[in-house]
């Protein structure tokens, strides 16, 4: 493992390895079985590792019956990557551990802390279903890491990721409860999976609370490339102003994305947006999809 932001990645000097992603759970199935489940999780398989990210919300089971469904192991995964917290992405993971035990987990330090979320009345609950002892009794093998987290040569964990893009700013509707009181939940566990393909860089995305161009800006930074060829998963701009949207497009066009595949928390408006952005580099993105590079 790395602790050295800007010394852990080597970048272009990896010997690439065909690289494939399968969508796991996410909001959207295309029927033939599979289980749409408001929740992220995708197997990453590069080489002969394979890696889920993220475990859906467990509230139908998803992983495991689409999992079986599109021929996936899940008791041959090596690690499990945790992008945030929020219940959505962590869910699953007592499905998963009854089918892989015991299981190496990443994650950042402040997983489980107090995640709430103002919706009607009042502040509900949205962080993790299990606590930590619970998982652990069930054999995950927590790695907690601020920092990035280098896996192997080009499978790089971000860590915490810098905010300093002012129209990313986060939404109040995120709370943490604290002595003091609620504060604002700036989510600053929020991470993301950076991927050396053949082709070039892939970013797989939990909900991207840090926001998509703090989080691509920060890749360029562990890569020390300009461009990034693929970007798959969660980007958070549900609820984004017009404004926001729009300086988020046009930032974007830095990065010379080749594959863009949203999903997840994008929201239907920016989904289109990006799409007509993008044109034949926008690609589905949602139970079943699968993405290979190499
Ligand atoms: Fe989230
Ligand atoms: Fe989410």
């Amino acid at each position: 493992m790395c602790s050295y932001p800007k010394k852990c990645y080597t970048g272009m000097n990896v010997v690439s390895q065909k690289v494939k992603v399968t969508i796991l759970c996410e909001n959207k199935a295309p029927g033939f079985g599979l289980i749409p489940e408001y929740g992220l999780s995708m197997v990453l398989e590069k080489g002969e590792r394979r890696i889920i990210f993220d475990t859906g919300s467990g509230s139908s089971n998803s992983i495991i019956v689409n999992a079986d469904l599109l021929g996936i192991d899940l008791g041959s995964l090596e690690a499990a990557i945790l992008s945030h917290g929020h219940q959505d992405h962590t869910g699953g993971m007592e499905n998963l551990l009854q089918k892989n035990s015991p299981l190496p987990v990443y994650a950042h330090p402040d997983i489980f802390n107090n995640y709430l979320y103002v919706q009607g009345r009042g502040p509900v609950y949205v962080g993790p279903p299990w606590t930590e002892e619970h998982l652990q009794k069930l054999g995950a093998q927590f790695h907690f890491s601020q920092e990035p987290v280098k896996l192997d040569e080009g499978l790089v964990i971000t860590g915490q990721v810098p905010r300093g893009v002012e129209f990313e700013e986060q939404e109040p509707v995120f709370l943490r409860k604290t002595s003091g009181g609620f504060v604002q939940d700036q989510i600053y566990d929020d991470q993301s999976l950076v991927v050396e393909s053949p082709k070039g860089t892939v970013v797989l995305l939990g909900c991207t609370h840090a926001g998509l161009i703090n989080t691509l800006r920060y890749v360029t930074q562990l890569t020390r490339k300009n461009d990034i060829y693929a970007v798959i998963g969660g980007t958070h701009l549900m609820n984004a102003s017009e404004d926001r949207l729009f300086r988020t497009l046009k930032a974007l066009a830095e990065f010379n994305i080749e594959v863009m595949a949203p999903c997840h928390c994008t929201g239907y408006g920016a989904t289109v947006a990006i799409q007509r952005q993008y044109g034949d580099k926008f690609r589905d993105c949602q139970v079943g999809s699968v993405f290979e590079f190499g």
